[in-house]
C-alpha cells in the first residue's frame, strides 16, 4: 500500500465529526454553545493536549499581524488555539481528507472560520507560494514523514525570511523496538520516528539555524499519569477525548506510547528553528 494512504487509513475513522456532535451532546451542549476550549481534549492530537500547544507556541513570537502555518494539522485544533490566543491568520495543512473536514465544521462552530483556513495537502509538496507564512509549526506530525530533508525544505520554502518555525514531534532516544501499534502507526511501516539530531541535520540542510531544543518526557510522563488517574476517577473516558480519534485500540495504543516513553526509546522533542532574515 503506497505511505499516504497507509497513513491516510490509519487516520480515517469514518464517522468523526457524528461522534464528537456526541460527545457535545453529552457534555451538555450544543453546536452553539460549544466553546473552543471544550474541544481541547478531542482537537488536541498530541501529548499534553493544550497545556503542551501553548507553552510550546509561546516560544514562536506569534503576532496578530502574523499568517502562521500549522503543518499536519489534524483537526485544526492547535491552529484554532493559536487564532485565539494571538489573534493571528491561521493556515492548517494535513493529509487525512476526513480531518479536515472535521475540523472546517469546528471552526465554523466556535466562530474562526473566517480567520482559520485549512487544506488537504501533503506537508512535503505544498502548494503555497515561497516566503509566505511568517511563523510555522508541526506537532506530533513528522513520525509520519520519512523524507525530513525534504520535510525541512519546504518549510524553509514557505516560510519568510527572519521567519521561526517550531516542530513538537516524537523522536528517537535510545535503539530497541518501539511495541506498536501506537496513536501515530498501527504498525512499524507507518512510522518513521527519527532523533533529535536527524531533525537537527535536516533542518539545517535546508538552511535553519536551531535556536533551542527541549526534551518533554517527564511532561509527557505526568501527563500520562494524570489522564489515567483522571479516566479512573470518573470510571471511563469524559464526553470528548481522544479515544474519540484512535477508536476501540485507544487503550493499547496509550499504554504502547507510555512504555516507549518509559523505556525511553522515544520522547516528545520541541525544536525552534529560524530562517535568515
Ligand atoms: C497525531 S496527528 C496530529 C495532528 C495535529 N498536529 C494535532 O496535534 O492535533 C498527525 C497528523 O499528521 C497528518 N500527516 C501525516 N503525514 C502527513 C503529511 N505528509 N502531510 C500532511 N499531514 C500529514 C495526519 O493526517 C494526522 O492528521
Amino acid at each position: 500500500m503506497p505511505v499516504d494512504s497507509l497513513i491516510t487509513n490509519h487516520y480515517t475513522h469514518g464517522s468523526l465529526l457524528h461522534s464528537i456532535r456526541d460527545g457535545v451532546k453529552a457534555l451538555g451542549k450544543t453546536v452553539d454553545t460549544i466553546h473552543i476550549d471544550d474541544l481541547g481534549p478531542v482537537d488536541e492530537f498530541h501529548i499534553g493536549g493544550r497545556i503542551a500547544t501553548q507553552s510550546f507556541l509561546d516560544q514562536l513570537d506569534i503576532d496578530a499581524i502574523h499568517h502562521v502555518l500549522d503543518v499536519g494539522c489534524g483537526l485544526g485544533g492547535s491552529s484554532r488555539f493559536a487564532a485565539n490566543r494571538y489573534g493571528c491568520r491561521v493556515t492548517g495543512v494535513d493529509l487525512t481528507q476526513e480531518y479536515v473536514e472535521t475540523g472546517k465544521t469546528l471552526c465554523a462552530w466556535v466562530g474562526l472560520a473566517s480567520q482559520v483556513t485549512l487544506d488537504v495537502a501533503d506537508a512535503t509538496t505544498m502548494s503555497y507560494q515561497s516566503d509566505s507564512f511568517d511563523r510555522a509549526f508541526m506537532m506530533h506530525v513528522g513520525m509520519n514523514i520519512d523524507d525530513k530533508e525534504r520535510l525541512a525544505s519546504e518549510l524553509y520554502r514557505v516560510i519568510r525570511p527572519g521567519g521561526r518555525i517550531g516542530i513538537y514531534d516524537i523522536m528517537r532516544i535510545e535503539d530497541g523496538d518501539l511495541a506498536f501499534p501506537v496513536p501515530w502507526a498501527s504498525e512499524p511501516a507507518g512510522s518513521a520516528v527519527a532523533s533529535p539530531a536527524a531533525y537537527k541535520d535536516a533542518l539545517e540542510g535546508a538552511g535553519f539555524s536551531i535556536i533551542a531544543q527541549r526534551n518533554r518526557r517527564d511532561f509527557s510522563l505526568d501527563f500520562f499519569a494524570q489522564l489515567l488517574a483522571r479516566t479512573a476517577g470518573a470510571g471511563g473516558p469524559p464526553a470528548l477525548g481522544l479515544h474519540i480519534l484512535m477508536g476501540s485500540t485507544a487503550p493499547v495504543k496509550l499504554k504502547n506510547m507510555m512504555e516507549n516513553i518509559s523505556r525511553n526509546l522515544v520522547a516528545p522533542v520541541e525544536i525552534i528553528a529560524q530562517k535568515a532574515a
